[in-house]
């Protein structure tokens, strides 16, 4: 075993070669399972290992694989390759450079949810991932790991991939689920749920590329193993995208529950040019302003103890850092100006509350402000809250919100200070 559960391929040369994977125990767990293993088993495992969605959620896995009716067909399963949140930079390490891992993982999901087609859904700018991946199926297929007859048995399985065309709303599941189809990609009116009524109104399972790599080793060394990092309710290693004012930016894979202060100064190297620390986004764009006390930072960095301490969701764990020289009304211009972008428009209180939020940090930041719209901009935030369909409005406002709680004072410089250089 390697010290890496997920990013394998730094301790093993040309991991993204079959040959070297097969070496490496690769398809063992497939084998395993088609060959000598229920569909239910498989379910069983995964739920009893504790696994959660790593695309932002936190879902139970297994739970989520057991809501697959057996009294409707086909099933479908799809993986999530979207990964269009700012500060999320982990799947595109896995597709790139351990990419039959998460292959096995999406066709072991695929046997446990006896669906015969999955599809890998990618952002538009991972073209070049998707060209390699298709060439991934081919050999795939030529080793009769697809196709008909796997391994001797009955079972068939084919995988697709699908290029989306950049658009950050299709991460969603229920607007990737439509831009799969050839609709416009927007989300849908829960319930019903994907689960029961997902791809072609089937019963689909939707996870992400890092949930689906964690899967092989599950099956290969099974539920104790798993639980044996982590904690209890946030068991496994997780992959952390480290951004921002940092001076080792990149992906760690560590264990869920290591402290903020050891990914940002053990593994990150610390703030960079002796700034301080300000605010931590742990889940990316889309997250609250923490600020950096001793708290904070030696806060656990798993599902519970993130959303416990500092009231914030841990996301997909992209950990921006914000150092002392950045202004934060700067900072919620460039979030509110993303969220407006992306925005899809369906829904009234995001499109209008998004466009008016970026208009007001804008009027802010060039100084045409007053005290009075500081207050505006929140009441905008507080108004979207609680009234979208789906997560994109509430993600929109948590810099938004945490800003102006906790660093009203950069806004009124922001104010005071543009206006004393213009006029
Ligand atoms: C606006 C928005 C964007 C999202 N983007 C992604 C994404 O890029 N990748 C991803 O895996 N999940 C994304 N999600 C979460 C998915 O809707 C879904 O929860 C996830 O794919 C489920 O997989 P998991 O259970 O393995 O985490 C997004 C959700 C929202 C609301």
């Amino acid at each position: 075993m390697t010290k890496y559960h997920l990013l394998r391929h730094l301790d093993i040369p040309q991991l993204d070669q079959l040959s070297v994977y097969q070496k490496n125990d690769g398809f063992s767990a497939f084998k395993k399972a088609v060959t000598k293993q229920k569909p239910e088993e498989i379910v069983q495992t995964v739920k009893e290992s504790g696994l959660r969605g790593r695309g932002g959620a936190g879902f139970p896995t297994g739970t989520k694989w057991s809501y697959i009716p057996d009294n409707r067909w086909p099933h479908y399963v799809v993986a999530n390759a979207d990964e269009s949140e700012p500060g999320t930079f982990k799947d595109r390490e896995i597709l790139e450079s351990n990419p039959f891992q998460f292959l096995e993982g999406l066709m072991l999901t695929a046997y446990a949810v006896k669906a015969n087609v999955a599809y890998i859904y990618l952002r538009g700018e991972f073209w070049e991932i998707a060209q390699k991946l298709d060439q991934k199926i081919a050999e795939l297929k030529d080793a009769g790991l697809l196709g008909k007859k796997i391994f001797g048995t009955k079972y068939e399985l084919e995988l697709y991939t699908h290029l989306g065309a950049g658009a950050y709303i299709c991460g969603e599941e229920t607007a990737l689920l439509d831009s799969l189809e050839g609709k416009l990609g927007q989300p849908r009116l829960r319930p019903p749920f994907p689960a029961v009524q997902g791809l072609f109104d089937s019963p689909t399972v939707i996870n992400n590329v890092e949930t689906l790599t964690n899967i092989p080793n599950i099956i290969n060394h099974g539920v104790q193993w798993f639980r044996s990092v982590g904690s209890e309710q946030s068991p496994g290693m997780k992959i952390f995208s480290l951004s921002g004012n940092v001076v080792n930016p990149g992906n760690y894979e560590l264990p869920l529950g290591t402290t903020f202060r050891e990914l940002i100064y053990t593994h990150g190297g610390g703030i960079p040019d002796g700034k301080n620390i300000k605010a931590i986004m742990p889940a990316g764009a889309s997250s609250s302003l923490i600020p950096a006390t001793e708290e904070a930072l030696d806060t656990p960095m798993d599902y519970e103890a993130v959303q416990k301490t500092l009231n914030c969701p841990l996301g997909s764990a992209s950990v921006i850092i914000v150092d002392d020289s950045i202004n934060i009304a700067w900072l919620t211009e460039r979030t509110t100006d993303f969220f407006k972008h992306e925005s899809c428009g369906k829904c009234t209180p995001c499109r209008e509350g998004t466009y008016w939020m970026s208009k007001l940090t804008k009027r802010i930041n060039e100084g045409r402000a007053t005290q009075t719209d500081i207050d505006l901009l929140d009441t905008v935030a507080e108004q979207i809250q609680g009234k979208c369909l789906c997560a994109l409005g509430e993600f929109s406002v948590m810099a938004v919100r945490s800003g102006i709680e906790h660093y009203r004072a950069d806004f009124e410089t922001a104010i005071s200070a543009d206006k004393q250089g213009r006029s």
